[in-house]
């Protein structure tokens, strides 16, 4: 009685033994519902399975059966025309961790299913195979796995597997027949496999396939889509003229960053309706086809970081919607070329890593009065800093580090009141900080490290209302810490509110490049941030940091909570900067990075530093004394901790060991401390280079042996206490999803990052883990030395 109605129609030719066993098969398997009631409960099972993985933080399914035993009326339910069947639900965003429910199949005509960021885990199971009227299926941003088998979903429209940790050819992956598949989004996982599979769509019209590992040839039918993105895979091929018939529809090709080389077919022009070209990372080589000036609907234009000879063709001017060109890192070397003065309609230029030694002026590139991002890093620039650029009042991002600019930094910069990013770091500058920078009110970014700076810190800074991530290291600033520096990045919020009214320029991967430079991913304390900022996640990293969202998690003072919370560093190292750090520090709620060491600083820390969110804090090599503040036990997320080479005095706040978070600790050089270290406790897990040049103080016999601790002295953290109480299940499913056989490390990872927003975390927590894993074996290592 089950394989009534559609079932029989579709069996009763088979009216063989072997119909029998198809049918015991098909009974067992499937055995769906076929009615209203058959469906509500189906949600019933689903409902309660969902629950049983997820205790306590739970999504709106909770409501079903609440309020009305109608499950047309449920949240999330879609009925067909008249309620008869369920034929939607959608599951999205819902919290829902754990493994994907079992029984999909038996809503026999369901069409839409989207089960999209959650944090469901593990295999996709066969029954979701056996939903045969699956138009829609989203499974995107979860954290499943393993090889994919939905050969049977033949009706799919849409298709989205993105962000996941899914393997295997598409071939045996997706329905042999597609020709129903309109959008299919792949992107983040790690397929393979011959592209010519899509061949069969023939309505394919979004394909995206970035960050997989496709290898080998191009899908030579990528003209008739839409939008194409093969972004970050191992392709190799040319791209040959096939590839463009007479009518291209591709309003988006994104080939970036594969093996490409060869040059680019002037077919490329066929494609009438190109907005965005992305050909960045790749080793196309010959001349930029100057028949895309045909293309008038281009929009964006990357080219960069490939082999393109140095002729920019004139019929590129006429691309009067061109808002965006990236021709960065192409070695093009002399002087810029002077066409680039003439795209009048320019919001982005992109010439980075391109070894210009002149030309800034003669092209004219500082009259693109349009201009909000100007990015001229890592060439060979010299004399003075052009003043004219001050007249691009629209400029957002002004990135001029790494090359070799000398004399001062003009104080007209000070008009560029948009700018959001400054960037003059790497260069030969000299004289002082111009204290016009204090008009800056939308500045987050104020880098300056490594120069020849000299004179005090303007207290002008203290205006910087946004200013959250300044870094003046190695220069040669003197005088004090001005207290009015504590008034920077109070209140940033106007400039992170503004960036989320509006839509963000993508300016692809040249953007991940500038990001990582400002994150500041080289300095060593920070470089685990370095593993979360892949290719695959920088841009939507930024784009929530633009806005204002933290990407890691940090606990503010004396708090073990940890939340996402933008955190920004100041960084005063290697300049000759004297007396005290003022107590007014304890405001600057934003800092996580603190940086002063290698300076003149005097006096006694300030006990108000607990209040600060930190991870790092480095004095070392200054004039500090008085007692080291027991209060800086309190910082409960501190990771580097370096006082060496100070003058501390007192005795040791054995408090320190309280730290358990701590990787890099240093004492060393403080010939007054006294007191002992804990033999138990995280100071106990440092080795003797923690502890050199402190006579008074008592050091642990196994430290200065050289030996590892007793196992049982360094147990790995207890989990922090939870804000709510289904941490432990998120974590029992990160365990599962991870199996990473590496308790510590694991342990670690619970320890640091915590449930707050799952999906943005799934997507992070590799990097993470990596990271963790490394940092811990090379202290283990380290210990065994
Ligand atoms: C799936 O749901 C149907 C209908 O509610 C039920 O008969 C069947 O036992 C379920 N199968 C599994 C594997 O739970
Ligand atoms: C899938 O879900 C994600 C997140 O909910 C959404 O952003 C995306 O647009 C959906 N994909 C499709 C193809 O609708
Ligand atoms: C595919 O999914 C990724 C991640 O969810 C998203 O960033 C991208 O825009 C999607 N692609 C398309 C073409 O919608
Ligand atoms: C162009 O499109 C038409 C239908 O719109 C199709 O019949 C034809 O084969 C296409 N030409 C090429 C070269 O793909
Ligand atoms: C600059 O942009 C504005 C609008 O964004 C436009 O009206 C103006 O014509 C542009 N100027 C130039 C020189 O292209
Ligand atoms: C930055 O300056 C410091 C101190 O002057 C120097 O040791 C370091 O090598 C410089 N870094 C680079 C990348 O030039
Ligand atoms: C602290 O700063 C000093 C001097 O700038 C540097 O040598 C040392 O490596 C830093 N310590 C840590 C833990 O990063
Ligand atoms: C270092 O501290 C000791 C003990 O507090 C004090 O006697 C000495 O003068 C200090 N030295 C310097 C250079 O500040
Ligand atoms: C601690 O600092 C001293 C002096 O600055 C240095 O020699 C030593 O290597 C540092 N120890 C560690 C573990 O970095």
């Amino acid at each position: 009685m089950l394989l009534e109605g559609k079932a029989d129609s579709r069996c009763s030719t088979f009216i063989t033994p072997m119909f029998l066993i198809l049918i015991t098969a098909f009974a067992a398997a499937v055995s769906g519902s076929f009615s209203l009631d058959g469906d509500k409960e189906v949600l019933m099972h689903l409902k309660s399975f969902i629950e049983e993985q997820n205790r306590v933080n739970r999504g709106r399914y909770v409501e079903w059966n609440q309020r009305s035993s109608n499950p047309c009326d449920w949240h999330g339910v879609l009925c067909s025309n008249g309620g008869a069947r369920i034929i939607g639900l959608d599951l999205s965003d819902s919290k829902i961790s754990g493994n994907i429910f079992n029984n999909f199949s038996a809503l026999t005509e369901l069409q839409y299913l989207d089960l999209s960021k959650n944090t469901l885990n593990g295999p996709v199971l066969d029954d979701l195979n056996r939903c045969h009227n699956l138009m829609y299926l989203n499974l995107s941003h979860n954290i499943l796995e393993g090889e994919l088998n939905l050969t049977g979903l033949t009706s799919l429209e849409k298709l989205d597997l993105s962000t996941n940790r899914f393997q295997g050819e598409v071939k045996f992956s997706l329905p042999e027949f597609c020709h129903r598949l309109v959008v299919a989004n792949l992107s983040g996982n790690s397929f393979s496999g011959r592209l010519d599979y899509f061949d069969g769509c023939s309505n394919l019209q979004y394909l995206d396939l970035s960050s997989n590992s496709f290898g080998g040839n191009i899908w030579t039918g990528f003209a008739r889509l839409i939008e194409f993105s093969l972004s970050g895979n191992y392709v190799t091929e040319s791209v040959t003229a096939s590839c463009f018939k007479e009518n291209c529809s591709l309003q988006v090709l994104d080939l970036s960053e594969n093996k490409f080389h060869g040059e680019v077919p002037v077919e490329i022009s066929n494609c009438k309706n190109l907005v965005t070209l992305n050909l960045w990372g790749n080793d196309f080589s010959g001349p930029i086809p100057s028949v895309l000036g045909s293309v008038s609907t281009l929009e964006g234009l990357l080219l960069g970081n490939n082999r393109f000879s140095r002729v920019i063709p004139e019929s590129l001017l006429n691309l009067k919607n061109l808002a965006l060109l990236d021709l960065s890192k192409n070695s093009f070397g002399g002087e810029v070329q002077e066409i680039f003065g003439r795209f009048k309609w320019l919001k982005s230029l992109a010439l980075h890593g391109n070894s210009y030694t002149d030309g800034l002026l003669s092209s004219g590139i500082h009259k693109l009065t349009n201009m909000s991002r100007l990015d001229l890093s890592y060439n060979n620039f010299s004399g003075g800093l052009p003043v004219e650029i001050s007249r691009i009042l629209g400029l957002e991002f002004l990135i001029l580090a790494y090359n070799q600019f000398t004399g001062d930094i003009p104080f007209e910069y000070g008009d560029l009141s948009n700018l959001q990013v400054l960037d003059l770091s790497f260069n030969g500058l000299s004289g002082s900080i111009p204290a016009s920078l204090g008009n800056l009110r939308s500045l987050l970014w104020l880098m300056l490290a490594n120069n020849s700076l000299t004179g005090e810190i303007p207290l002008e800074l203290g205006n910087c209302t946004s200013l959250l991530w300044l870094n003046l290291a190695n220069n040669q600033l003197s005088g004090k810490f001005p207290l009015d520096l504590t008034n920077i990045g109070r209140n940033p919020n106007p400039t992170f509110e503004s960036n989320r009214k509006r839509k963000l320029m993508n300016v692809g991967p040249t953007e991940c490049l500038v990001a990582k430079r400002l994150l500041n991913m080289d300095y060593s304390p920070l470089r685990f941030v370095y593993t979360i900022f892949t290719m695959k996640t920088c841009r939507s990293i930024w784009d929530r940091l633009l806005k204002g969202y933290g990407f890691f998690q940090i606990c503010a003072g004396g708090s073990l909570v940890r939340e996402y919370m933008v955190s920004g560093f100041l960084q005063l190292s290697g300049n000759q900067i004297t007396g005290d750090i003022p107590s007014d520090i304890g405001e600057m709620q934003h800092l996580s990075v603190l940086d002063f060491g290698s300076n003149e600083f005097s006096g006694e820390m300030p006990i108000e530093l607990e209040k600060l969110s930190l991870l790092v804090l480095n004095v070392s090599g200054n004039r500090f004394s008085g007692r080291i503040p027991t209060e800086i036990g309190n910082i409960k997320c501190l990771q580097d901790l370096d006082l060496s080479q100070n003058n501390f005095s007192g005795i040791f706040p054995e408090e320190l060991s309280k730290l358990t978070d701590l990787s890099n600790f240093n004492i060393s050089f403080n010939p007054f401390i006294a007191g002992r270290i804990p033999v138990t406790g995280q100071l106990a897990t440092f080795g003797k280079e923690s502890f050199l040049g402190n006579p008074l103080l008592q050091i642990p016999n196994f430290i200065l042996d050289g030996q590892l601790s007793p196992p049982s002295l360094s147990p790995p953290p207890p989990p922090p206490p939870s804000k709510s109480n289904d941490e432990s299940e998120f974590w029992k499913a990160l365990l599962t999803g991870y199996g990473c056989g590496m308790p510590f490390g694991v342990a670690m990872l619970c320890f640091t990052f915590r449930k707050r927003e799952p999906n943005w975390f799934v997507t992070i927590v590799d990097g993470i883990h990596e990271w963790k894993a490394k940092r811990l074996l090379k202290r283990k290592l380290a210990r065994r030395i």
